[in-house]
């Protein structure tokens, strides 16, 4: 997906590019390379290019990133240049805020400053070449495939990644004091599991080809050894194109070696997000089982066991068979989840179509949790846990767990709720009625029971009803039980149904037993 540059950029800060040391050509057409130090203080740099072209006092052109080819428009007047992407209305979200550059040009010599939005970048400007902005030739993928089930996530992964809250500002000492938390605060006992580090670990690679994390991660081996000192386990993110979504080093051409690389450092899970490998390889189902499968036999004969999480936004209905064939535990299903009710409602509800694709070892991924991150509200946080669990999402916690609320950790630790998502006998969850802004949500359990959930996606309190019509055969005629999850408390039914008012984007979860 076109998720990068600009959702990264917007995190990061600098001040005025370096005044580029130039001479040769005396006018301004042609590339421009500009490197931008990441911020993070990393040590590494993201290549951004310019193609301008001058036609008297009108500057033109594109800011060239990877996938990402925005127009911009400007003017060079006395030696005063000045120019602004122009994002199409299509762009993605974060990408329609303009950049804006600002410098001198002058005998062949260009100075700029970029400002995008709140950020000023400093970096070199040079002049490069048309070729230095096109993606590698791609190389051959494997023939297809199906790699053996590796019996790893027979129920749907937990743990906590960097991404949603840190994105690039993550390293070795907050990832250990996020085992630290993960065990202090009891999630480790519920469940949760899998300690991930996201995007931007990376630096490049040494004489040898092999990946180096930067100076955030001095030790990765060490790091991974602290993580499984506490009883956890640790994971780790790459790409299989040249460079990541935030534009670090990728694993194209080293796809083998990195596999054997996070064995030796004792990795047990990799995210593999596919980025920049959309530039270099045709984008349909049968390449992209390819791209996928070149990894997961790579991590399969390692012979370590590493969960296998597949991160391509849902391109090519990876949940139709070929994110299992290719050796995926799980698979991305959406593109990015924001902190919002919007995003996550829209995420949410979309995944109950493909719910039935779901089994255990190869699980639909909505993407990562952002219980705690601030964005919602308490009800729509319990929405957010209780519909990731009836459809037996990963549950991938994405805040910082060292400065949870009572509250962040009562949705997170709801055991009753946990118990639904790891159901040890995986039944698809369906829509049973939708009445207005009510769904209701059911799923059947191993132990005979179901969960039902009352969701109110509207902006108002609202009464759910839940038709005892709607149970399975089974329940005929036999007493019921009902249990609310979120109150911890058995409720009463009436005659036919269960009816509750359901707060505003909030939920009523239900667990029905028959006696
Ligand atoms: C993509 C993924 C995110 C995250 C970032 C990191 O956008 O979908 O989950 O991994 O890349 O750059």
């Amino acid at each position: 997906m076109r998720a990068f540059p600009r959702a990264l950029l917007a995190g990061v800060m600098a001040c005025c590019l370096a005044p580029a040391v130039m001479a040769a050509q005396h006018r301004l057409d042609g590339y421009w390379e500009l490197r931008v130090p990441n911020p993070d203080g990393d040590g590494t740099f993201r290549d951004t290019y310019l193609q301008l072209r001058q036609s008297g006092g009108d500057v033109r052109g594109s800011l060239v990133r990877w996938h990402d080819a925005l127009p911009l428009a400007g003017t060079l007047k006395n030696g005063v240049i000045e120019f602004a992407t122009e994002p199409p209305a299509s762009a993605p979200r974060w990408e329609q805020r303009p950049i804006v550059f600002h410098g001198a040009f002058s005998h062949g010599s260009l100075s700029l400053s970029m400002q995008d939005g709140d950020h000023t970048y400093s970096g070199v400007v040079m002049r490069a070449t048309e070729a230095a902005t096109e993606p590698p030739k791609p190389l051959p993928l494997p023939a297809l495939q199906d790699l053996p089930d590796n019996g790893l996530a027979r129920t749907p992964p937990m743990g906590w990644n960097s991404w949603n809250k840190f994105a690039g500002k993550i390293d070795d000492a907050d990832v250990r004091a996020m085992a630290d938390a993960m065990v202090a605060s009891g999630m480790s006992k519920v469940g949760y599991t899998y300690i991930n580090i996201d995007d931007t670990w990376e630096l490049g690679r040494d004489a040898a080809g092999n990946i180096v994390p930067n100076r955030k991660f001095p030790d990765m081996k060490a790091l991974a050894d602290y993580v499984h000192s506490k009883g956890l386990k640790i994971g780790i993110y790459s790409s299989p194109g040249p460079k990541t979504c935030a534009l670090y080093e990728g694993s194209f051409g080293h796809v083998r070696q990195d596999a054997e690389t996070y064995a030796s450092w004792g990795i047990d899970y990799l995210k593999y997000d596919l980025c920049t490998d959309l530039d270099v390889y045709p984008d349909d189902a049968p390449t992209l089982q390819a791209i996928y499968e070149e990894m997961g036999q790579a991590l399969q004969a390692t012979h370590r066991p590493i969960v296998y999480s597949l991160c391509e936004y849902g391109r090519g209905k990876v949940w139709s068979g070929w994110g299992e064939k290719s050796g995926g535990n799980l698979w991305r299903t959406t593109g990015d989840i924001e902190d919002t009710w919007k995003s996550m409602d829209a995420i949410g509800f979309s995944q109950i179509k493909i719910a039935r694709y779901v089994k255990p070892g190869h699980w639909n991924d909505p993407d990562m949790l952002e219980i705690g991150n601030g964005g919602m509200t308490a009800d729509e946080y319990r929405t957010h846990m209780s519909l990731w669990s009836l459809l037996a999402a990963p549950l991938i916690a994405g805040n910082d767990l060292r400065t949870m609320t009572e509250e962040t950790r009562s949705i997170l630790m709801n055991t009753e709720i946990i118990a639904i998502d790891q159901d040890p006998k995986f039944m698809p969850v369906t829509e049973v009625s939708h009445d207005g802004a009510i769904a209701v949500l059911m799923r059947p359990l191993h132990d005979g029971s179901v969960a039902v959930g009352l969701f109110n996606r509207g902006p108002v309190p609202a009464t759910g009803t839940f038709s005892l019509a709607s149970l399975p055969a089974s329940f005929k005629g036999k007493q019921l039980s009902v249990r609310d999850l979120w109150q911890h408390a058995g409720v009463s039914l009436n005659n036919d149904s269960y009816a509750t008012t359901v707060p505003t984007h909030g939920v009523v979860m239900l667990r029905i037993t028959a006696r």
